[in-house]
Order: C-alpha cells, then structure tokens, then sequence
C-alpha cells in the first residue's frame, strides 16, 4: 500500500551553510506539501537508532557524529509517488553520481555529507516520520 507520504531531514551540513530555505523551496516547487516540520537535534541515542540498520557498517560512526554535529530540519511531506519521486529529486547518495539539478547536486558534497535524507519505501517513511513526530504534530 502507497501512503503518499515520505520523511526527509535536511542535514546538518546543509543547515550549516544556510541551505534551508533554498531546500525548502526546491521541495516545494516540485508539488511536496509539508505536512509535519521541526527544527530540532539528534542526541547521539537518537542517531544510533534511526540509523540501526547501518550499525554494521564500516561509516556508522561517522555517521553518528555527523548527523548529531548540529541542528537538522525534520519533515514529513505528501505527494502522490512521494517516495520515489522525492528520491528522484534528490539525486544519487553519492552527489558525484547525482542528476543535474537534483538536491544533492547543488547542495551536498560528499557520500557522507549528502545533505538531505529521503525515505527508501513507504513502510520506512512510516517508521523513521513516527520516530521523530507524534501524531498530533502532522497535519
Ligand atoms: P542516507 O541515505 O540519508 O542514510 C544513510 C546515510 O549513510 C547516507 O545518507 C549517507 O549519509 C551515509 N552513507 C551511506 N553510504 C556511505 C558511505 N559509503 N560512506 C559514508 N557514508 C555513507
């Protein structure tokens, strides 16, 4: 089932160089409303646990320390195909493979300080949105 809804977080590199409001506005213009938000930071629990299921690997520490380094934005968006088409306008992980004017193109610089964060399915955009909103702060 397609719940037309997907999660994302602006990174803490992309809040560090003042990316937010174009990233907002790219999400926007490509017909994403967003139907949760918060500024907020991740404690180092909190990073472990959304991203347990790397906790095997070679970057997980790494990936701790960043993601927990500063402030992120969190949000939850609804578009028809969310998922996919928010990974479309995102671009590759890697922003060295990212399409042309895809976010990670124009914003993140390496495999590891990508940017911005999309849902890979429908159920992982239910779990990672109810890991960072209640139900009553989506509207
Ligand atoms: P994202 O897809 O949002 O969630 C998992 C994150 O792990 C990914 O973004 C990158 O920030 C990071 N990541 C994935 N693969 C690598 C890698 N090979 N080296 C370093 N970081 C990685």
């Amino acid at each position: 089932m397609t719940t037309n809804r997907t999660f994302t977080m602006i990174k803490p590199d992309a809040v560090e160089k003042g990316h937010i409001g174009a990233i907002l506005e790219k999400i926007n213009s490509a017909g994403f409303k967003i139907v949760a938000m918060k500024f907020t930071q991740l404690s180092k629990g909190d990073a472990e646990k959304f991203y347990e299921i790397h906790n095997e690997r070679p970057f997980f520490a790494d990936l701790v320390q960043f993601m927990t380094r500063g402030p992120i934005v969190a949000a939850i968006l609804e578009k028809e195909n969310a998922v996919e088409d928010f990974r479309a306008l995102i671009g590759a992980t890697n922003p060295a493979e990212a399409a042309e004017g895809t976010i990670r193109k124009m914003f993140a610089t390496s495999i590891s300080e990508n940017a911005v964060h999309g849902s890979d399915s429908d159920e992982n955009a239910a779990i990672e949105g109810a890991f960072h909103f209640s139900g009553r702060e989506v509207y």
